[in-house]
């Protein structure tokens, strides 16, 4: 099998760069800073390399040329690892790989994030902003404790923050597609949906998009190792597409001839694991 040949070998290398800036988000999310731009677009993904544990796909939390960022989530060995590190520290990073949220000039956008996917969602709509967009994003969580980057998307011009959690412990009590549903029947207009979390989430805003007839794009996410087409890893039912090269943005166009989307998903050695 040969590679999808959408990336340069250089890309496919990684290379060490020192955490320049840690952040703690939340009691287990952190953002690191690299002083370095690896081109990359809003939707698109690196692979994170610590040296002797593991390689990992994050997404772009931004990259505005002069600096790249990542947020992620502690949620087994290489990312505990990750999360105690600290400054000064080298992690290889290479990419950027994927495709990309994609939006026309002052287009009206409603953004969807769950979990760490308020990250590329930040980027998404600073990006989307310059570009003459009016954005609206939709922060969901189970509660308070877990929302992620309000500060910073407040902080945006022609952005509006809408806040969701579950246990109704900060803005709308429930879902932030259940929030989104209520600014479409109060008589709000979007031109895309855009969507970046749990693919449960990503579930309810292909139903809605499909119903509301609102077109929409979808971050999906599948187990990734050479992160640029070669190994078939995430490889997706039944339309052998490869998530690494012609995702993990897709359209819901495509995304709903995924029969395995919010059904399951493919460990490291293709074991099949349901949602
Ligand atoms: C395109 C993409 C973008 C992502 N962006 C982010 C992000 O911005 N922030 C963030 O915190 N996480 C992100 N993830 C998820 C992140 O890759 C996993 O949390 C990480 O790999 C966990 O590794 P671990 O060794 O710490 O945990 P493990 O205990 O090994 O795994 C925990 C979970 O992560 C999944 N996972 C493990 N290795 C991989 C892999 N190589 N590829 C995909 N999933 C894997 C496992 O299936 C399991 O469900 C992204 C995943 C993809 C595919
Ligand atoms: S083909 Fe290797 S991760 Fe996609």
């Amino acid at each position: 099998m040969g590679c999808c040949g959408h990336c340069s070998p250089a890309k496919r290398l990684p290379e060490t760069h020192p955490i320049a800036h840690i952040v703690r988000e939340t009691a287990h999310v952190q953002t690191f800073t690299f002083k370095v731009s690896l081109g990359a677009k809003p939707g698109q993904f690196v692979m994170v390399w610590l040296p002797g544990v593991d390689e990992v796909p994050m997404s772009v939390a931004e990259d505005d040329g002069k600096e790249l960022k990542i947020t992620f989530f502690a949620a087994g060995d290489m990312t505990e690892k990750l999360a105690q590190c600290k400054e000064g520290d080298l992690v290889g990073l290479r990419g950027p790989f994927g495709t990309h949220y994609t939006w026309e000039k002052k287009q009206k956008l409603a953004l969807l994030a769950g979990g760490y996917g308020a990250a590329p969602m930040h980027f998404v709509a600073k990006e989307a902003a310059k570009d003459g967009c009016t954005v609206d994003v939709f922060v969901g969580a189970r509660g308070k404790e877990h929302l992620l980057y309000l500060d910073a998307l407040c902080a945006l011009k022609r952005v509006a923050l809408h806040v969701a959690t579950d246990d109704g412990s900060q803005g709308f009590k429930g879902t932030n597609v259940a929030a989104l549903v209520e600014e479409l029947d109060g008589g709000a207009r979007y031109d895309q949906l855009f969507a970046c979390g749990p693919e449960r989430m990503l579930v309810a805003v292909s139903q809605l998009s499909a119903q509301r007839k609102i077109p929409s794009q979808l971050s999906l996410e599948r187990y990734m190792k050479c992160g640029y087409g070669l190994c078939g890893n995430c490889v997706v039912d039944p339309l052998g597409i490869r998530l690494c090269t012609d995702g993990p943005v897709v359209k819901n166009d495509l995304c709903m001839e995924i029969t395995e989307f919010g059904k399951f998903h493919r460990d490291d050695v293709g074991k099949k694991h349901l949602f």
